[in-house]
């Protein structure tokens, strides 16, 4: 049975009622497994909250990786969400350009994270075998990623293209992985993996001031990068 057959691959979010609470809902059929959609604004505060439950918000903005997403938008067509069949965000995965060393094209993988009730269903593979199958349609050469080995190997994942590789920060070497989609493209990749992703919009100074005037906080996405 292949990830389209278990999980309904939409194009478009269905509608998420943003405030609406979460009900206690626990998945126990592929029938009602959450649906994987292209991100969109409206999934953002959700998957903000969802990340911050899955790794705690500090842990998370510290981790070296998100020094190459910070203040960058994610790769176009490669940010995904599933859906719960109350259209709440159960799942989140973005891939990030990057270069592998100088010249060197790529996709940053993360983060990756499935909410507690809809673990091991088989939902984080599915959204792994859809960016991975996504990246490869539209011509990607190469993903790297900071993860647990035993996990993402079984998406052909290794420490062995990024052994010449830096990241601009602490790093375990065991956990930096990387999965060639096109045979070669991190041949000899030598060197500090970078963001070459598009700069995030920024609100203006002025902005800022009628937000806090009108008792108005930016909206999570602007706060800090995603
Ligand atoms: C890791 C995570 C995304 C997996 O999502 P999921 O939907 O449960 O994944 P799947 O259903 O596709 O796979 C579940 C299997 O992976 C295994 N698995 C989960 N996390 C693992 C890990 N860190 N290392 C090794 N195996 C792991 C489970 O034990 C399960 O094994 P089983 O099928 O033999 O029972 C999810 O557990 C999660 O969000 N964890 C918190 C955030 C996180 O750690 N993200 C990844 C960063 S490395």
């Amino acid at each position: 049975m292949t990830f389209s057959e278990r999980f309904e691959l939409t194009a478009a979010t269905p509608a998420a009622p943003v405030h609406a609470p979460v009900p206690a809902f626990a998945a126990t059929s592929f029938a009602t497994a959450p649906a994987i959609a292209l991100e969109t604004p409206a999934d953002i505060p959700q998957r903000e909250a969802l990340l911050d439950l899955a790794f705690g918000r500090a842990a998370r903005l510290a981790k070296t990786s998100e020094r190459l997403r910070e203040g960058r938008r994610p790769a176009e067509g490669l940010a995904f969400c599933a859906h719960g069949p109350d259209g709440r965000v159960a799942a989140t995965l973005r891939l990030w350009h990057v270069t592998a060393g100088p010249a060197r094209p790529a996709l940053l993988l993360g983060p990756l994270a499935v909410h507690p009730w809809f673990r091991s269903l088989g939902l984080g593979g599915a959204l792994m075998s859809t960016a991975i199958n996504e990246a490869t349609r539209l011509g990607h050469g190469a993903i790297l990623l900071i993860g647990d080995a035993p996990y993402y190997e079984r998406f052909g994942f290794s420490t062995a293209p990024t052994a010449g590789l830096w990241m601009p920060g602490a790093f375990e070497r065991s956990r930096f992985l990387g999965l060639e989609l096109v045979p070669g493209a991190l041949a000899g990749a030598r060197g500090l993996v970078s963001p070459t992703g598009e700069i995030a919009a920024q609100p203006s100074m002025s902005e800022l001031i009628a937000r806090e005037s009108a008792g108005l906080a930016a909206p999570a996405a602007e706060r800090r990068s995603a």
